[in-house]
């Protein structure tokens, strides 16, 4: 599979319908990990698979993998969501890393070439990321990809039954 971009370790691509059962089965075994700081429910069925694949066409959400060059295997996600265009140019990113391979610096390296890939593919002036303040582990990942705190915000999203809190972090062209 060609990638759009390339680090030392891993690859950014588009998410596609062939990754339906590799998604699955990582998102089996990441229950635990995913569970508390993640929205929505877990797509955790081939159906439920289809389903969030179509929210990637219209153009308003891209959604990518990151995945190892050793093995072609899927090390991550990463999604650029509410893409708004005119003025704003802007993204939301969501990312999840998988239970295996956690930990080993494949989501650094991939948030990294995500970003780029937004300001000079996708044309994007800025990328948001909303963290729970104690997400340290997101936190650190957004740290080393270039974003910067901008504020927080009570009560910002439903996350695992309840509103919680969210850090407003941002990068933006300049910045990087
Ligand atoms: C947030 C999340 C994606 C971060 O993934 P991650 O696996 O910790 O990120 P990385 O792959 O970049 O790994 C980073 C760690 O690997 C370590 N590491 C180990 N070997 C490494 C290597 N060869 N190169 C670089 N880093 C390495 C780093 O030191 C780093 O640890 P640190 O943050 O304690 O300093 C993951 O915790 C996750 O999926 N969480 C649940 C979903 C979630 O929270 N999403 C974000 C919502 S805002």
């Amino acid at each position: 599979m060609s990638y759009l971009a390339y680090a030392d370790r891993v690859g950014l691509r588009h998410l596609v319908m062939e990754d339906a059962a590799e998604i699955v089965a990582l998102n089996r075994e990441s229950l635990d990990l995913h569970g508390p700081w993640l929205p929505g429910r877990p797509v955790i069925t081939h159906e439920e698979f289809e389903s969030y694949l179509g929210r990637f066409e219209g153009g308003a959400h891209e959604g990518f993998v990151i995945c190892r060059l050793d093995t072609g295997g899927i090390a991550g996600r990463i999604n650029v969501n509410n893409i708004i265009r005119g003025t704003h140019q802007a993204g939301t990113v969501g990312y999840a890393a998988y239970a295996s391979t956690t930990g080993r610096g494949y989501m650094t390296e991939g948030l990294r070439l995500l970003v780029a890939y937004a300001f000079e593919e996708l044309g994007l002036h800025r990328l948001e990321a909303n963290i729970q303040p104690d997400n340290t582990a997101s936190l650190n990942v957004a740290k080393r990809a270039g974003f910067q705190r901008e504020g927080f915000s009570p009560n910002f999203q439903l996350i695992n039954g309840a509103w919680r809190d969210h850090e407003r972090w941002a990068v933006t062209v300049e910045m990087v």
